[in-house]
């Protein structure tokens, strides 16, 4: 048995959609559906919340996982990377209220809003810049609107939350995907069965 641990949400469908491609999954998961585990011959997928997929990994619970790279920066666990998966493409950055440029790199006691607290404080202490991170579990933007912090940490995709809400992109921190991840001792005990799966998403991407 192997067993797989996916992100719930924006990335779950186009998942999926490899996993037909690559005959281990025939099942179709509509937007109503609450199954959290689905099983198909030799595999079982447990379909998780994505900052839990890297948990499931390292545990063993789960041999594999796919899941975006925000959250494996963020969660920053001991397993394998695999592979980039070329979809949910988007870039973690330091958004600012427009026009207002790099100028946070001069401010004094900096507040930074965000749903990434360990990826904020990482960039920041790597440009050895103080700052006070703000912990927030979404609609991230509204903490320079409200006056609640003075830049946000926070994902980027089309650019339109920013835009809608009188904020851009001052500096890119990382280039995000959707990334294949294994559990370290899967990676031994079950060696072959793990090679055929990643030598499979390996050729669906060259077809690209
Ligand atoms: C994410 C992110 C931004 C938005 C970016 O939020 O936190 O708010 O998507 O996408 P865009 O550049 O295409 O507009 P999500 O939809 O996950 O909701 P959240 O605000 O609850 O985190």
């Amino acid at each position: 048995m192997i067993t797989f641990a996916l992100s719930k949400g924006r990335l779950a469908d186009k998942i999926f959609e490899m996993l037909k491609k690559l005959n281990i999954c025939d099942v179709n998961i509509s937007s109503d559906d609450r199954r959290l585990v689905i099983e198909e011959g030799n595999y079982r997928f447990f379909l998780a919340k994505p900052s839990d997929v890297p948990t499931f990994v390292d545990n063993g619970v789960c041999d594999l996982g796919v899941v975006g790279k925000d959250t494996l920066l963020e969660e920053n666990r001991d397993i394998t990377e695999i592979l980039d998966l070329g979809f949910g493409k988007c870039r973690m950055c330091v958004c600012v209220k427009k026009g207002e440029g790099e100028s946070y790199l001069n401010k004094k006691d900096l507040r930074v809003a965000t749903k990434y607290p360990h990826i904020a404080k990482s960039y920041f202490d790597s440009i050895h810049k103080d700052c006070t991170i703000i912990k927030l579990n979404g609609s991230v933007e509204l903490g320079p609107i409200v006056g609640l912090s003075d830049v946000i940490v926070d994902i980027v995709e089309s650019g339109r939350t920013l835009k809608e809400n009188g904020l851009e992109p001052a500096t890119v921190i990382a280039d995000l995907s959707c990334r294949l991840v294994i559990n370290n001792a899967s990676l031994k005990t079950k060696y072959n069965e793990i090679s055929n799966i990643v030598s499979g998403f390996e050729n669906i991407l060259k077809e690209n």
